[in-house]
């Protein structure tokens, strides 16, 4: 068997390591800011919680889940996003009695799409929701939370926020049937993949990237027209919150999510800079979903961003981490290697070591990785006692008692 991996997954190595290690710190500081408590749930839960949530006639659903049968005959699935395991377990662990509840994640989803650049079957979120509040104002943190980590992350990257609100549920199933009796009519009009979606999913049409069922879009039905007064104050004190705090943003009316959950406010944050696949962030009101669940009948809301998509974008993080380097001449000094190593590690002074016996094949080796120091172990250090530090940027070298070296080193 050729050793391949599985396809659309990756392994993650190198400066990809250092790039997410770098998200996940700018994450967690800002979660703890905004007095958002972690969570980690299992990778695969029971089938059964996705479906119906996801909605029946979803892409992810229909399509996409990795789901198995156990040995006992329970259906499980890799979890394909995380609003609905996070919700199961502030449930089962009873979180919810004290809202609202303020958590957020990060970890691997897995969906069976066609890969492509940004887009894999193994991927990685960041996940923020919030439970239990239908105060705009939970909205319009969770909105300048995003902006404000994508911003941390990515200060050279332009974004655009993206800004839709559905309705309320009642208002949403009426604009789905107005836009499936339209699309009806111009069914042979639209691309096959849309034509499927006239009955089961006809919000899915308006978002599109095919140009027949751009052209058709433009003329459906505005949602705007179902949306009550109340949902449109909501939306409004939104964009006014967005206003005052000067955060940039596009009313998209065709924005609608690919998740059957949905109502209310939904929002992407978008770049040219990944091709196709260019929503960096998105998520949007969740109302009814938690009731759906089993749990009580309390809002909700939260968003996701690819880790993989930001990772991207990013620009290369600086690998040196290693202070200094040892350069021994003989087996001989092995007991010097101990102890200067001992003192190193007790000191937290970051060292590496290649287990060679040769000060020229160890002083290149620093220096093709850019390391500042250099500690030589040689016969005349062996013999008195002391280390010779090479500062291999200016090649100056200082001799030195082992306490003297932190103070050396930290100058
Ligand atoms: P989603 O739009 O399906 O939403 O995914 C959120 C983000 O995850 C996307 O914008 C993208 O950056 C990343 N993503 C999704 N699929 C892939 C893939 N196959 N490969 C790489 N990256 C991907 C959700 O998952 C919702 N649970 C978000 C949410 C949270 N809504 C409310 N709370």
């Amino acid at each position: 068997m050729k050793l391949r991996s599985v396809r659309g997954t990756h392994d993650i190595f190198g400066e990809n390591i250092r790039k997410n290690a770098l998200i996940e710190k700018i994450v967690t500081r800002k979660a703890e800011l905004n007095s958002f408590q972690k969570i980690e749930t299992p990778i695969f839960e029971f089938s059964e919680l996705f479906a119906k949530p996801l909605g029946e006639q979803s892409d992810v659903v229909l399509k996409e889940m990795y789901s198995f049968k156990d040995r006992n005959e329970e259906m499980l699935t890799l979890r394909p996003e995380y609003t609905t395991p996070m919700i199961r377990a502030a449930i089962t662990n009873n979180l919810l009695n004290e809202l609202p509840l303020k958590i957020f994640g990060l970890g691997a989803m897995f969906r069976r799409e066609r890969p492509q650049k940004g887009r894999y079957r193994q991927f990685n979120q960041i996940n923020f929701e919030i439970f239990g509040t239908n105060d705009f104002m939970a909205d319009l943190e969770l909105i300048v939370l995003g902006n404000d980590i994508l911003k941390s992350i990515l200060p050279n990257s332009k974004f655009i926020l993206n800004l839709n609100t559905l309705g309320q549920k009642n208002n949403l199933k009426e604009y789905k049937n107005k836009l499936t009796n339209y699309f009806k009519d111009k069914k042979e009009k639209l691309s096959d993949e849309s034509k499927e979606k006239i009955l089961s999913n006809p919000l899915r049409i308006l978002d599109s990237n095919n140009d027949k069922d751009i052209m058709i879009s433009s003329n459906a039905p505005n949602i705007q027209e179902f949306i009550s007064t109340e949902e449109k104050n909501h939306f409004l004190d939104i964009k006014k919150g967005l206003d005052f705090l000067k955060i940039k943003y596009v009313e998209n009316n065709k924005l609608v999510r690919g998740l059957d959950y949905y109502c209310s406010t939904v929002f992407e944050f978008k770049t040219s800079e990944l091709g196709s696949q260019n929503t960096l962030l998105g998520g949007g009101r969740y109302d009814g979903l938690i009731g759906v669940l089993g749990g009580p009948d309390i809002p909700g809301i939260g968003w996701a961003a690819g880790i993989e998509r930001i990772s991207m974008l990013m620009n290369s993080t600086n690998s040196n981490f290693t202070k200094v380097h040892l350069a021994i001449s003989d087996k001989k000094y092995r007991s010097q290697i101990q102890n200067i190593m001992k003192y190193l590690r007790e000191n937290n002074i970051s060292f590496y070591w290649n287990y060679k016996y040769n000060l020229k094949k160890s002083l290149s080796k620093a220096n093709f990785n850019k390391i500042e120091y250099v500690i030589i172990i040689g016969e005349d250090e062996f013999n008195n006692n002391f280390y010779s530090i090479r500062n291999l940027n200016t090649g100056k070298q200082s001799k030195l008692n082992e306490n003297e070296i932190k103070k050396f080193l930290n100058d």
